[in-house]
């Protein structure tokens, strides 16, 4: 049996409540792998923690190899292979995710610094705790010694919502549909690009040539889900961001499969002319082995290039708003 220590923060929140079980499971590192959860929650909530492992003692799952409980994120990281970082004030309705900003950003600052300190040597770590790109910023930029390509934010979440619309617009399974990115920013200004999407191997676009209903509704309807679900449900998304989480961690752990490709924001290096050391959604694959490499080579169209300048600006003004917190 192989270990894996994963750290969940916001362990008693209702993201993490949709994910323990399932990465207790054995659905996400497999029937021969024992999972060991380090869950991190603010000292107030640490009760309310204590009935969530006992959940998790009673799903009675063989690949559950110990719970580590604690408010203190140098315990909580300590030998982690995996970080999902998901303890964050969410949004509420009204809002915008960056009005979070200024209240979540705190938390990334130490828990970066206890994942360099305390992490293995070959941490994964996903920031989900909005607004998640720039938290990665801040965590990467205060957890420097674990290297650039080990950071992400979520964005496969919207990549799902993508793919999902894409298949009920054109009368296909979700299977059918491929190659879908989310580029920029997990917010309203990010670029769901239907322009490269395919649908049973050929472009989208030939499926669904409505260019206007792509355009106007489509992009929109992607960018603002989130604000949506919201207004629905009375609170932000959990079991589709659980999930969302959850496929990432598991397309970083199976290899890509040839001919699609999977959403992450990831720490640029200038790809797609985006200024270095960003945290931008990009289209990705991985080697199975928690390696993700940047697709090269797309292009875009006016609309697609506008989309992606708008989305890059907004992250540019949430660096700005964060500097203090990002040491060089
Ligand atoms: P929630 O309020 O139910 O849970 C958040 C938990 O985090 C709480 O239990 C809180 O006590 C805990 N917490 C706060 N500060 C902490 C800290 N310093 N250390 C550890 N834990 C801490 O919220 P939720 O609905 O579970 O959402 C969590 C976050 O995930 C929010 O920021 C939300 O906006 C974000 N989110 C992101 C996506 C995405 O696609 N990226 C999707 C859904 C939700
Ligand atoms: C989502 O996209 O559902 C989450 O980021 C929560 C939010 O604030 O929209």
């Amino acid at each position: 049996m192989k270990t894996v220590r994963v750290a969940v923060t916001g362990a008693a929140g209702q993201v993490a409540y949709a994910m323990l079980g399932r990465l207790a499971s054995g659905e996400i590192f497999g029937p021969d792998t024992k999972v060991i959860l380090h869950l991190l929650e603010i000292t107030p909530a640490l009760p309310a923690l204590e009935g969530t492992a006992m959940e998790l003692d009673d799903c009675g799952f063989p690949t559950l190899g110990g719970i580590v409980m604690t408010d203190d994120p140098m315990k909580a990281m300590d030998g982690v292979n995996f970080a999902l970082l998901v303890g964050a004030f969410p949004r509420k309705a009204g809002m915008e995710r960056k009005d979070l900003l200024e209240k979540n950003a705190e938390i990334f600052v130490g828990q970066g610094k206890a994942l360099a300190a305390k992490a293995a040597s070959d941490v994964r770590i996903l920031v989900v705790g909005n607004p998640c790109n720039t938290n990665c910023l801040i965590a990467y930029s205060n957890g420097r010694d674990i290297p650039a390509e080990r950071w992400t934010a979520m964005t496969r979440l919207d990549h799902n919502r993508a793919r999902s619309a894409l298949a009920k617009k054109a009368g296909v399974g979700n299977e059918a549909v491929t190659c879908v990115t989310i580029w920029g920013n997990h917010s309203n200004t990010q670029f769901p690009d239907f322009t490269n999407a395919k649908i049973n191997g050929k472009p989208a676009t030939d499926a669904i040539t409505d260019r206007a209903w792509l355009e106007t509704e489509f992009v929109p309807m992607i960018q603002t889900r989130g604000a949506a679900v919201i207004k629905a449900r009375g609170a932000s998304s959990a079991m589709s961001a659980a999930n969302g989480a959850l496929d990432h961690v598991k397309s970083l752990v199976t290899p890509t499969p040839a001919g699609d490709w999977i959403s992450a924001a990831t720490i640029s290096k200038g790809e797609y002319g985006i200024p270095a050391g960003m945290v931008f959604g990009y289209p990705c694959t991985s080697d199975g082995q928690g390696n993700l490499t940047i697709v090269e080579g797309l292009s875009h169209d006016e609309f697609g290039k506008a989309k992606l300048a708008a989305t890059l600006k907004e992250l540019q003004e949430e660096r700005e708003a964060v500097k203090p917190m990002l040491p060089e």
